[in-house]
């Protein structure tokens, strides 16, 4: 009698946890191509454009050559053909393509493999810095590496490498000062098939970390894979994605840079990386529609996954946001781009960045 009940319950949660993964997963849904104008791929980015992130003045900064935590298996995922490079797009002149920084300064460069990338544009000097997160080839720890932006010489000049004890599966950062960043560690554990396990169990040991000035510590957790990170314009709210969620959180950021959660907001697609426009406030998304494409595509970059990105606009300037307004801006069957993680919006214009396939330019007419 117990033994039947004991059995029955145990069937009851297998099926049930089942039955979400094949929710989270995005079997049963269909791509549709959705164009906001004409759209181009743009020539010079073959391996990835993880993360994009653009300047006051509209140009954009993109990270290539991701080594992910040794969960991306296509056995043509490593060097030469994977070479890690941060590469320059500029808004103003989108007929160009992109060019590479050249990387200088004293650092591990062959070991160099961005990931998430945030910049930071000091309000009193001028000067440009941007973060990277490095999964370093030969140890396999992660770092945030800070380079200076040279606006004259288009080039990256390294000024240091930050690692910590807190800092462990690091996916994502967002500089709030010249030495200052919240960082995402998406899972906790670091090997691979501990990782998948983690993934696909759907529990939320993801956490967000704050860095200042030599010293790392966690400032929040219970995240669901816990991805791009970034800030509001008025530096109040900190916005986390949680793309096996399919949601992103919106958390206030105390006087102390610890956080409070305010607000889940619920965008039912694999939420990768967000962009926020500095005028608007106005989020834009990079998402995976379909993750057992996402995750087919890691495994052979051949296998095409699909592409979406979404903007999201706050009618109240303070969280809990009262109306949201979701929109989808573009969709793609990954013909075009596969694995859409980034989205980076500039004047009725769009890039849309992807964890390791290529990089789309958009005009914007309506959406
Ligand atoms: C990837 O998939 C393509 C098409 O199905 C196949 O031809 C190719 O051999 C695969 N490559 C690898 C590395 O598995």
């Amino acid at each position: 009698m117990l033994r039947g009940l004991v059995t029955c319950i145990g069937i009851a949660v297998i099926l049930t946890h089942l039955g979400r993964l094949v929710l989270v997963l995005g079997y049963f849904k269909t791509i549709h191509n959705h164009r906001p104008g004409p759209c181009r791929v743009v020539d010079g980015i073959d391996v990835g454009s993880e993360d994009i992130t653009v300047s006051s003045d509209g140009l954009a900064f993109i990270s290539s050559g991701i080594r992910g935590k040794n969960y991306y298996s296509d056995p043509r995922l490593v060097p030469p053909f994977l070479e890690g490079k941060i590469s320059l797009f500029d808004f103003n002149h989108p007929e160009n393509n992109a060019m590479e920084l050249p990387l200088k300064g004293h650092f591990d460069r062959e070991n160099f493999h961005p990931h998430g990338i945030s910049l930071y544009e000091d309000p009193k000097t001028g000067e440009r810095r941007l973060f990277a997160v490095n999964h370093h080839r030969t140890t396999d720890e992660d770092r945030v590496e800070i380079f200076r932006f040279d606006d004259k010489a288009r080039s990256l000049n390294h000024l240091k490498t930050v690692t910590g004890k807190n800092m462990y599966s690091v996916n994502d950062v967002v500089a709030i000062g010249p030495d200052a960043f919240y960082f995402t560690n998406d899972l906790y554990f670091v090997k691979n098939w501990l990782r998948e396990l983690e993934g696909l169990s759907l529990v939320s040991w993801g956490t967000v970390g704050f860095y200042n000035n030599g010293e790392d510590r966690i400032v929040a957790s219970g995240f669901r894979f816990s991805n791009g990170v970034n800030v509001s314009p008025d530096g109040r709210y900190l916005y986390v994605a949680q793309p096996t969620a399919g949601s992103i959180v919106v958390l206030e950021i105390k006087k102390d840079n610890s956080l409070e959660k305010k607000q889940t907001i619920l965008v039912h697609t694999g939420v990768d990386n967000i962009e926020v426009d500095q005028q608007t406030g106005d989020l834009w998304l990079g998402c995976h529609p379909v993750l057992h494409l996402l995750i087919d595509h890691t495994k052979n970059i051949t296998n095409p996954a699909g592409s979406h990105v979404l903007r999201v606009h706050f009618e109240s300037k303070s969280a809990p946001y009262e109306k949201v307004d979701i929109r989808q801006v573009f969709m793609d069957d990954g013909n075009m781009v596969s694995g859409a993680s980034s989205a980076s919006y500039y004047d009725n214009k769009l890039l849309v960045g992807t964890v390791i396939h290529k990089m789309a330019y958009c005009e914007i007419k309506a959406f």
